[in-house]
């Protein structure tokens, strides 16, 4: 996987900037892959407070509300919408390769709602409303695992038949398309709220290695 370029940070991915599309094929799934990167070390992260929580050691609940915000901030404002887009694309261009895939924007709605299940059980145990603690690891774990399997079937399905199916004007469209969409404001507001976020996964990664 290629990093991109000029983002590399301590070693780690960079935290993704929602204008970054790539501009060709190669380079727009390179990003979207790094995203997932990104992502799996969050979930990596979170397992880890769930595992705390699961036997009452001290965890960190604002670090797992963080992540929360974070998913429901990145993934839904900016990666969801730019494989959306690559995947009616497909269902256009290529019906048939998409045939025995999941739909993509039907999975972005599931993960959506199990995180919302997740920040509102997250708010009762913030909230210090009775919930038992073992239901709330069901719905944390719950939430990782499924959006580590939608992840997997992205990179395992999705991604390869979109390199096989389209062409440079499909993903020329692609782009044009969503370019439409940015928000320039949007990267700034994105670094600035999750700067901490960033640190605790920086200092969780020396923490493990
Ligand atoms: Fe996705
Ligand atoms: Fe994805």
């Amino acid at each position: 996987m290629t990093q991109i370029k000029g983002r590399e940070d301590a070693g780690l991915y960079p935290f993704p900037y929602c204008r970054e599309t790539g501009g060709t094929m190669a380079r727009t799934i390179d990003i979207l892959r790094t995203e997932h990167v990104n992502m799996s070390r969050l979930l990596g992260l979170l397992e880890h407070q769930i595992a705390k929580l699961e036997r009452a050691d001290n965890p960190n609940l604002e670090l797992i509300k963080s992540i929360t915000e974070y998913f429901d901030a990145f993934p839904r404002l900016c990666h969801h919408p730019k494989e959306d887009v690559i995947y009616r694309r497909l269902m256009a261009r290529a019906p048939d390769k998409i045939a025995d895939l999941s739909d993509l924007e039907d999975e972005h709605a599931d993960v959506m709602t199990r995180l919302e299940e997740f920040i509102h059980a997250l708010d009762n145990v913030l909230l210090e409303v009775q919930m038992p603690r073992r239901q709330f690891v069901e719905i944390a774990r719950n939430f990782v695992v499924k959006e580590r399997q939608h992840m997997a079937m992205e990179e395992r399905e999705f991604f390869p038949a979109a390199l096989a199916s389209l062409k440079d004007r499909d993903w020329a469209a692609i782009d044009a398309e969503l370019n439409d969409n940015n928000d320039p404001l949007f990267d700034a507001q994105v670094e600035d709220r999750f700067r901490n976020l960033r640190r605790e996964l920086l200092a969780w990664g020396e923490e493990v290695a």
